[in-house]
């Protein structure tokens, strides 16, 4: 279901004094279902201020989201709750039940799931996480630190979230945990068709997962575009909003400037511009034959 905000803002109390300092100044945004967008800006610039609002942990100061056209407010139904799934910063630290199991359960438990519904949904959830079953009856502590963030996505999915926001979820990971993670998060998008939200700091990774994404600055947002868009032809506010340019982007610049001229590319992942420079340097090689 697509998301959608009008003027949506929020300041924190200890900013009062200067009306200028909102964490989020009027925002109005509009997220198309099945889309994964990342949200990127500098330390401050009001990210997780954002998401929060959009998952309803913070109460906006003005302005409203709606979700399929209804709009969120502070009681939020029941459906809404399981439809958009938050994930925390290390969220393997929400990991409090005894064993996996039990924990997967809690969510369920709460929304009045059956013991058979939560039994099989837990294998499903684990299969899309890339756990296996033997690790149900297991202690948090008895997990690796790739292992427990898993579980701990896979309890925020066992109520089939519509929407998925995650705020920094790669953050301590090893570099292949980290892509395993994104990967995974991939399929699950693939096969559920939900939406993913994402904050990073990673602009190679933005490049590589993101459809869409959202620039932040001192609360404002100063793009909302396509990572090859904001890289390739914005890369002025790319500069303004103190994230540097993915390798992809580097070397289509680079590329652009050995060959004077423009290079386009069907995006900024890896595959999309090997695909576009293949065309190019075969293009180069014609004209050298005739
Ligand atoms: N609990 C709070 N009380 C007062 N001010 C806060 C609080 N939390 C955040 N802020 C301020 O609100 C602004 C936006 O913060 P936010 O946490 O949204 O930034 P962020 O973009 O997520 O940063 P980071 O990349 O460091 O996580 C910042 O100026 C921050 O100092
Ligand atoms: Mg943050």
């Amino acid at each position: 279901m697509p998301l959608t905000t009008e003027n949506l803002s929020y300041q924190f109390k200890s900013l009062h004094e200067d009306p200028a300092a909102q964490a989020l100044a009027p925002l109005d945004l509009h997220i198309q279902d099945g889309k994964w967008l990342a949200v990127c800006g500098h330390t401050g610039s009001g990210k997780s201020t954002l998401v929060r609002l959009l998952k309803g942990l913070l109460t906006p100061n003005t302005g409203v989201i709606t979700w399929g056209g209804e709009t969120l407010g502070d009681n939020r139904g029941t459906a809404i709750r399981q439809d958009i799934g938050f994930v925390f910063q290390q969220p393997e630290h929400q990991l409090f039940e005894a064993t996996i199991a039990k924990d997967l359960a809690f969510g369920p438990k709460l929304f009045g799931f059956s013991k058979t519904w939560i039994e099989e949904r837990q294998s499903e959830v684990l299969t899309q996480v890339g756990l296996t079953p033997e690790i149900l009856s297991r202690a948090p502590f008895q997990l690796s630190g790739g292992e427990k963030r898993r579980a701990a996505i896979a309890g925020v999915l066992m109520l089939q979230p519509r929407m998925l926001i995650l705020d920094e979820p790669t953050a301590g990971l090893d570099p292949l945990g980290q892509i395993e993670l994104l990967d995974m998060l991939e399929s699950w998008r693939k096969e559920t068709g939900a939406t993913i939200i994402w904050i990073t700091h990673d602009m190679n990774q933005a490049a590589a997962y993101a459809e869409e994404m959202v620039v932040l600055k001192e609360g404002h947002m100063l793009a909302h575009t396509t990572p090859y868009q904001l890289f390739m032809n914005e890369a002025h506010i790319a500069a303004a909003s103190n994230l540097n340019l993915p390798r992809t982007a580097q070397l289509l610049h680079q590329l652009e400037k050995h060959f004077e001229q423009n290079i386009e590319a069907d995006g900024l992942s890896e595959t999309a511009v090997a695909a576009a420079i293949g065309k190019v340097v075969r293009e180069e090689a014609v004209w050298e034959v005739f």
